[in-house]
Parts: C-alpha cells; structure tokens; sequence
C-alpha cells in the first residue's frame, strides 16, 4: 500500500514514517525539503501518483491568526483537489482535542477550517483529534512568560507523547476510514499550571509558575473541559514523568 504522509519530515510525520516503514509499507515523506509543497502545488501531483492513503501532518510555519488559517485552508484544499484527482481512498488529518471549544484561539480556528474542508471534499476520511503534546509543554510555558513568572490557568488538560500520537495514526492509516473523528489522550489529566510547573523542575528552570483563573490560554480562557476529550478516547501508554526521565537521559 501507497501511502504519502504530508509533513513527513516533522515531529509527528518523521516518526509515522519510520512506524509505516516498519510495518512493510511504501511510504513517501512529502514536505517542501523534499520538494512537495501542499500552498505551492510543487510536486504534488507527482507525489500523489498510486497513492492509496494520505496522511496530513504538515504545520503552518508561522501562527499568526490569518497566516495560520491561510495556511490550513490553501494547503487543505490544494490537498485534497490533488487527492480526487489521484483517486486517494483515504484521507487522514491530524487536528487537536477541542478546537471547536475555543474560538478565541486563532490557531484552533484554522485547524476547524481545515476539518470542515475535510468534511466537504467528499473522499473518505478519519480526522484523528490529539490533546497536546508533550512536546508542546515548553512552549506553552514560553507563551504566557513574562520576567520570571508564567501565569496559567489551572484547568486541566490531558497530554499526550507524540511517539503514542504517531503510534495511533499509524494504526488509522491501515484502517478503513471511519468518515468521523477519533480523540487520543495521554493517560493523565493535570492542571495545567502543575503541569508546566513539572517540566521546569525536570530541565531546572527556575521560573515561577503561578496559577490564574483568568489567564489565556493562546487567547482563550479554559475550563476542565476545554482541553480534554470526550467519552472513550483512545489513550496513550507514555506517562508525562517518564517521557520527562527520558528526556533528561537524552
Ligand atoms: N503541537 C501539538 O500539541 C499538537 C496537538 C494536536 C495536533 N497537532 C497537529 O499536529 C500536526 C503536526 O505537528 P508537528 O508538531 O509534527 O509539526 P512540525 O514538526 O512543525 O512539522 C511540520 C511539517 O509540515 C511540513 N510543511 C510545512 N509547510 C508545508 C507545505 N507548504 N507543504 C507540505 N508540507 C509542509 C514541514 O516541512 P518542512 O520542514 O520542509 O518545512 C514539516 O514536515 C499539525 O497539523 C498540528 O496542528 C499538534
């Protein structure tokens, strides 16, 4: 089986590219330094010539709110017109637990547009819904720094380690398309002060973390469950502590 994983050279994409590898598959990581480019078109048809699954984990390289949603609706639909045009028979997008929730968040918006494209295109598809990153935690403590005390809302959110993301997409690429949206979680909800507050203690920084109501969260103020997934996600094996441990151990 064919399958593309747009952005394949990224965080999330390096790592399904190796998992797909590993399972026997013919797989082709598709980003601009391998000269496919979903805004620009460049190398897309080419790429997407026998494909039988595409798998989108490409990111906006700068998100400014319209920078971001220009980006996720030029690319989605250049993508997806590519796709009819190949006759893929499964599309596959990774979006983020909660986007709805928070209009406020510009980068949340985008990535609602680039679902409702998905929706309307009319090929089959699974959007799988990821809670943030582990990943993401440091520069989440880098978005609401100012001097040497972080402020952040202490509603929870539920994390996740991008090799169990990764993990689960793999399984969804081989799948049949389920035409909905599947939520993954890691396996423990934190107040996100303390979670952040953990992360500093684990790489010594010695920034203060102090909790705050009212605090945005990328513009946009959070509730228990704003961040977190509904009934019967799929959860993820790694634990905040040991992925932390594991970081230290480099
Ligand atoms: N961060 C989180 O906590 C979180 C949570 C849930 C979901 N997500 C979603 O996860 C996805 C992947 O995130 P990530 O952290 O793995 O991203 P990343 O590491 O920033 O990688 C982005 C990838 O997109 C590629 N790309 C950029 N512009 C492109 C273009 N015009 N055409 C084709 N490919 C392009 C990049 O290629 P180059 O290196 O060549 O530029 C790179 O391979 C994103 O869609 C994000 O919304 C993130």
């Amino acid at each position: 089986m064919k399958i593309v994983v747009i952005g394949g050279t990224g965080l999330i994409g390096s790592k399904l590219v190796g998992n797909l590898r590993e399972r026997g598959h013919d797989v082709l990581a598709a980003a601009p330094n391998t000269g496919v480019n979903t805004i620009t078109r460049e190398g897309l048809a080419e790429a997407l010539n026998g494909a039988d699954v595409v798998v989108d984990v490409a990111n906006a390289p700068v998100w400014e709110d319209k920078a971001v949603l220009d980006f996720f609706e030029t690319s989605g639909r250049n993508l997806l017109a590519a796709e009819a045009a190949a006759g893929v028979r499964h599309h596959i997008a990774l979006s983020i637990v909660g986007s709805e929730r928070l209009p406020d968040n510009g980068y949340f918006r985008a990535k609602v547009a680039q679902e409702n494209l998905i929706k309307a295109s009319g090929i089959p598809y699974t959007i799988l819904r990821a809670t943030q990153f582990f990943e993401f935690v440091g520069g989440i403590a880098q978005s609401a720094t100012a001097g040497q005390e972080i402020r952040l809302s202490p509603a929870l959110i539920q994390p996740i380690a991008s090799d169990d993301v990764a993990e689960a997409l793999a399984d969804v690429a081989v799948a049949l398309p389920v035409n909905g949206t599947i939520e993954i979680a890691g396996p423990e909800a934190i107040p996100l002060d303390e979670l952040v507050r953990r992360f500093l203690r684990a790489t010594e920084d010695q920034r203060k973390v102090l909790p705050d109501v009212h605090a945005r969260y990328f513009g946009a103020v959070l509730d228990d469950q704003s961040l977190t997934p509904g009934d019967n996600p799929r959860i993820g094996a790694i634990r905040f502590e040991d992925w932390l441990g594991r970081q230290a151990a480099g």
